[in-house]
């Protein structure tokens, strides 16, 4: 079904703030889920929502937290989340790097010590929107073999990038550094369908085409695709003092306990390289080279990354954003959650 966008943010809202959160970080939260939902990434909107207010119910998110922000040299900080929600740590981290890239051109600042951020996109437009370059890196539960591995160690550690043009288009790049997503492999089991054999690995590492001897996701482009996935663990986790590799707490393992996650924002103001009215003026010539470029054979036109999103927005915030009716019964309910994600093994039948 169809919901508007502000009913949808209200719903949400209300909901993570019957779960237990503050009314304003429950706003923060609704605001970076809805922002999925409206540019297409359901996996990571509305449909996430009794997952954590599952988890906050249980104590596996902090309702409370102190953030802190500390300036570490003239253009690093690291911001500590206290495990609260992820959503809330991260924007509020974006904000301050952004405040410090004006000044000192270039900024880096770590996330320690919070719960699931959702879709980075949200946290790279940020510093779009202020008219400098966000890149933005995390950590996720592990569930995917290392280039040439049986067992899985790393998450689908995405990486996101946004710039600013001269309109009000901007470049979002924002991808997980599997093959597929989890949320593809359940798909395929629900419908009883194959899946392609470079999705995933069965118990001995050979490529599986059966959904159901899944046992980890491949990293994208075999060994490169392992190498950015480790990449956003050093950032991310390592370099943050926080577990790493298969060590990083899981989605659904525990839901009493705090996560411990790590995100890795860096912001570039290209004031401070070039004349910032001709770098946007620049990209939007690439978008619209990039438009222009002749289609294969099947394709109307070419993209710029984010596009695709762009053209759902444009779409959903005319029409109201699809919605699986389950989600929206569920969230115009009185339940809050249904017991239904602590210790789900992601890999269970
Ligand atoms: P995806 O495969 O749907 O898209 C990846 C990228 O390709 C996007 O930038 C998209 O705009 C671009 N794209 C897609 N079709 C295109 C086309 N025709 N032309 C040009 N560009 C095109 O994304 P994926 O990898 O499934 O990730 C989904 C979301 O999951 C992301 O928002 C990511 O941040 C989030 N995620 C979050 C995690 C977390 O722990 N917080 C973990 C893993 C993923």
């Amino acid at each position: 079904m169809r919901v508007n966008r502000a009913k949808l943010n209200e719903l949400i809202a209300a909901k993570l703030h019957k779960a237990g959160l503050s009314k304003e970080h429950a706003d923060g939260v609704a605001d970076v889920l809805v922002h999925a939902d409206v540019r297409g990434i359901h996996s990571h909107g509305a449909m996430r929502v009794e997952y954590y207010a599952e988890r906050i119910a249980k104590g596996g998110i902090n309702t409370e937290p102190e953030f802190k922000f500390e300036k570490t040299g003239p253009c690093t900080a690291v911001f500590d989340g206290d495990n609260g929600v992820g959503h809330v740590a991260a924007k509020q981290a974006m904000d301050e790097a952004i405040k410090m890239a004006e000044s000192s051109g270039i900024a880096a600042v770590g996330v320690r010590r919070i719960g699931h951020s959702g879709a980075l996109s949200y946290f790279v437009r940020q510093a779009a929107k202020a008219g400098m370059i966000g890149i933005s890196v995390c950590q996720s539960d592990p569930m995917v073999v290392p280039f040439g591995g049986s067992e899985p160690y790393y998450g689908t550690n995405p990486i996101a990038f946004a710039a600013p043009s001269q309109d009000d288009r901007i470049i979002t790049l924002d991808m997980a550094t599997t093959v597929q997503a989890w949320g593809k492999i359940l798909h395929a089991r629900s419908r009883h369908e194959s899946i392609p054999e470079s999705w995933a690995v069965d118990r001995e590492g050979h490529p599986t085409t059966d959904p159901f001897k899944v046992n980890a996701l491949l990293p994208i482009a075999g060994p490169k695709g392992y190498g950015l996935m480790m990449m956003v663990d050093v950032l991310s986790g390592i370099l943050l003092g926080l577990p790493f590799g298969n060590k990083v707490s899981s989605m659904y393992h525990d839901l009493t306990e705090y996560r411990n996650l790590g995100q890795f924002h860096l912001v570039i103001n290209p004031a401070f390289f070039t004349d910032p009215g001709e770098f946007k003026q620049r990209i939007s010539q690439t978008m619209d080279e990039l438009n222009r470029i002749k289609p294969a054979p099947g394709i109307a036109q070419v993209l710029f990354p984010g596009q695709n999103s762009d053209h759902i927005q444009a779409e959903y915030e005319k029409n109201g954003i699809e919605i699986v009716d389950e989600i929206y019964e569920y969230l115009v309910s009185d339940i809050v959650h249904k017991n239904q994600y602590d210790n789900k093994d992601p890999f269970a039948k």
